[in-house]
């Protein structure tokens, strides 16, 4: 059987397959056009640390993310797609919890917060837990000893009820207002040069805490408070680097609020000794 020759293509039809060509490339060049860019692929290098391990190590992942992708929403999508064994913590998405703080390159952020456009993304992002805080796994560190510092600077976590209906503010109700905006999220702690070197000391959170017990004490008695606040690694343990209240992202300004309680602490110590003259 002699081999199948290729029917010859009639002029017309020849005609008809250079225009289909033509209009195929049409389409895919306006396809070109309207097709969203490629997304630009990240190099995060995670912090990993199992607990038992005797120390870190750092993952490397290239994530392509969504335009307005936040560093939280690229470690979810690390767990969804690569390693469903990362350990993150978080809970509201919208930096109210508190939960999802980490470090990025070297700087506390909430990771819920945190927008990846806005970040330094042609070297890797360097994502690690908060420091000066125990490490649980991966990113996550215990948050207890956070707390009961908290604690001991008396400020209770739930508040009475803050103004009946019809009730007049105070004037200075916004000078009270800053430090109830705390989220308790620990970045602070991380940041801070002192607590570096002294895990005793404790902390701007907790200072920013007592400062504001002080400022309205509720009819408590702040003996215990600025007894707290006087002890060696308390208020006069500060260097003032300024750290706790660049990295804050509730605008509770610890800094300050440390400076109110030095003052208020150095005057209860001189009336003291006054007293007892
Ligand atoms: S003072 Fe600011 S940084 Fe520190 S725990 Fe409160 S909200 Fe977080
Ligand atoms: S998840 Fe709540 S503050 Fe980030």
């Amino acid at each position: 059987m002699s081999p199948r020759r290729a029917r010859p293509v009639a002029p017309v039809e020849a005609i008809q397959s250079v225009e289909a060509i033509q209009s195929v490339e049409a389409i895919q060049s306006v396809e070109a056009e309207i097709a969203p860019p490629a997304k630009p692929a990240i190099h995060f290098q995670i912090s990993r640390r199992r607990q038992g391990d005797p120390k870190r190590h750092f993952d490397d992942f290239d994530l392509e993310v969504e335009p307005g992708a936040t560093v939280l929403d690229a470690l979810l999508q690390i767990r969804r797609r690569h390693d469903p064994s990362l350990v993150v913590r978080h809970s509201c998405m919208h930096a109210s919890c508190g939960t999802c703080g980490v470090r990025v390159n070297g700087r506390e952020v909430l990771a819920c917060d945190t927008r990846i456009a806005g970040l330094p993304v042609e070297k890797p992002l360097r994502v690690e837990p908060l420091a000066n805080q125990r490490p649980v796994a991966d990113l996550a560190t215990d948050m207890v000893d956070f707390y009961a510092r908290f604690d001991a600077a008396g400020m209770p976590f739930v508040r009475a009820s803050e103004t009946r209906a019809g009730a007049t503010p105070p004037e200075n109700i916004k000078a009270f207002g800053r430090f109830e905006n705390c989220i308790e999220c620990g970045l602070c702690l991380s940041a801070c040069p002192i607590a570096r070197t002294s895990h005793d000391f404790i902390g701007p959170a907790a200072l920013a805490a007592a400062a504001r017990v002080v400022e309205e004490p509720r009819g408590r008695d702040l003996g215990p408070v600025l007894a707290l606040a006087a002890e060696p690694d308390s208020v006069w343990r500060c260097h003032d680097a300024l750290e706790c209240t660049a990295v804050c992202p509730s605008a509770v300004d610890p800094a300050r609020a440390l400076l109110t309680l030095r003052r208020r602490v150095a005057a209860n110590g001189a009336r003291r000794f006054l007293a007892r003259r």
